[in-house]
C-alpha cells in the first residue's frame, strides 16, 4: 500500500520583478488570472487530488498570500449585511479549514531546491506535491489529480512533463528518458536547463511534482547547480535507481505566468473556458484579431 498523498508544498518567495511595477507592493502569486490569484488555482487544484495540507514557503512582502487564505471577517459581515449573498457564498466555499495551511521562510533566495528544503519539517516521512503557482494548466481533470493516479498505480516519483521546442531547453529540467508506456514515461535521467545540444530529450518538466520524502536528504546537501542555486532537478536526478520514477504527459496546456506573454495567453484561454464570461470574450477578440 503506498502512503497517501495529503501535501502541498507551494514555493511563493520569489521577487517577481518580471512584472514590475505590479509586484511592487503585491507579491506575484497575487496577480489575478480572470478573477481568482495564481495561488489559488494552486491551492484549489491540490484541494481536487484530496490533499488538505499545505506549506507555502514565503519571503519577505508576501503576507497578502496568508491573509488571502484567512477569514475575512469585516469584509463578510458588511456582504452579510448588505445581502451579498453570491459574493458570501463564494468566499465561504473557498475558506480553508483552521490549521490546513502553515508557512516557512527561505531567508535567502538560494534556488528551488533550497525553497523545498526549507519545508523539511512539514514534508517528514510522507510523499508531497510541488506546485509552481506561475505555471497554469487548463485541464480536464486538474493537473495534480493526474500525478496523484500515477503515483498510486506506481508508489514513486511523478513529474509532469510535456514537449519544448529544443532552443528552450535551457529554460527547464530536462528529462532523459527510458520506456515509454502511454503517457507514461520512465525517468532515467534529469538535468537542469541544459543547452540545445546538450538536452537529452525535448521532454521538459513544468511546475507539477509528486516526490517522495527520500529527496529532502539530497536536498541537505546543498549542491550548487545550474546558475549557482540549489536545484530541485538534480536532488531529484539523485533518486533514480534507488525509488521509481516516472514523467506524465499530462492531459491539457500549460500556461508560463511567469512570462507576460504565457500570463496573457491564460487569461484568454481561462476566460473563454468559463461559461459566464466565454461567449463575450470570444466576440470582443474577434474585432481586435480582425482589425
Ligand atoms: C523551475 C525548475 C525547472 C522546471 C521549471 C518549470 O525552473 O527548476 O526544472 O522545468 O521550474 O516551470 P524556474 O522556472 O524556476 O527557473
Amino acid at each position: 500500500m503506498v502512503k497517501p498523498l495529503r501535501k502541498a508544498v507551494l514555493p511563493v518567495a520569489g521577487l517577481g520583478t518580471r512584472f514590475l511595477p505590479a509586484t511592487k507592493a503585491m507579491p506575484k502569486e497575487m496577480l489575478p488570472v480572470v478573477d481568482k490569484p495564481l495561488i489559488q488555482y494552486a491551492v484549489d487544484e491540490a484541494r481536487a487530488a484530496g490533499i488538505d495540507q499545505f506549506c507555502m514557503v514565503t519571503g519577505r512582502g508576501k503576507t497578502a498570500l496568508i491573509d488571502h487564505f484567512d477569514i475575512a471577517f469585516e469584509l463578510e459581515a458588511t456582504l452579510a449585511e448588505r445581502s451579498k449573498r453570491e459574493a458570501l457564498e463564494l468566499l465561504r466555499e473557498e475558506a480553508m479549514p483552521p490549521g490546513s495551511i502553515t508557512t516557512v521562510r527561505q531567508q535567502v533566495p538560494l534556488g528551488l531546491g533550497h525553497a523545498i528544503w526549507c519545508a523539511r519539517s512539514f514534508i517528514g516521512d510522507d510523499p508531497f506535491a510541488i506546485l509552481l503557482p506561475d505555471d497554469l494548466v487548463l485541464s480536464k481533470t486538474p493537473c495534480t489529480a493526474q500525478l496523484a493516479k500515477v503515483y498510486n498505480e506506481t508508489g514513486g516519483n511523478v513529474v509532469a512533463v510535456s514537449e519544448v521546442p529544443r532552443e528552450h531547453t535551457n529554460r527547464y529540467g530536462i528529462l532523459k528518458v527510458g520506456e515509454t508506456h502511454g503517457d507514461i514515461v520512465e525517468v532515467t535521467g534529469l538535468v537542469e536547463k541544459p543547452k540545445p545540444e546538450d538536452a537529452p530529450s525535448n521532454l521538459s518538466i513544468i511546475g507539477r511534482y509528486v516526490l517522495l520524502p527520500e529527496v529532502v536528504k539530497y536536498l541537505s546537501q546543498m549542491e550548487r547547480g545550474a546558475g549557482n542555486e540549489v536545484q530541485l532537478t538534480d536532488a531529484m536526478a539523485k533518486m533514480i535507481g534507488h525509488t521509481p520514477f516516472h514523467g506524465l504527459k499530462f492531459e491539457g496546456k500549460r500556461f508560463d505566468c511567469g512570462d507576460k506573454i504565457g500570463f496573457l495567453e491564460a487569461q484568454i484561454a481561462f476566460s473563454l473556458a468559463r461559461p459566464d464570461l466565454g461567449p463575450a470574450v470570444r466576440e470582443f477578440l474577434k474585432n481586435y484579431v480582425n482589425a
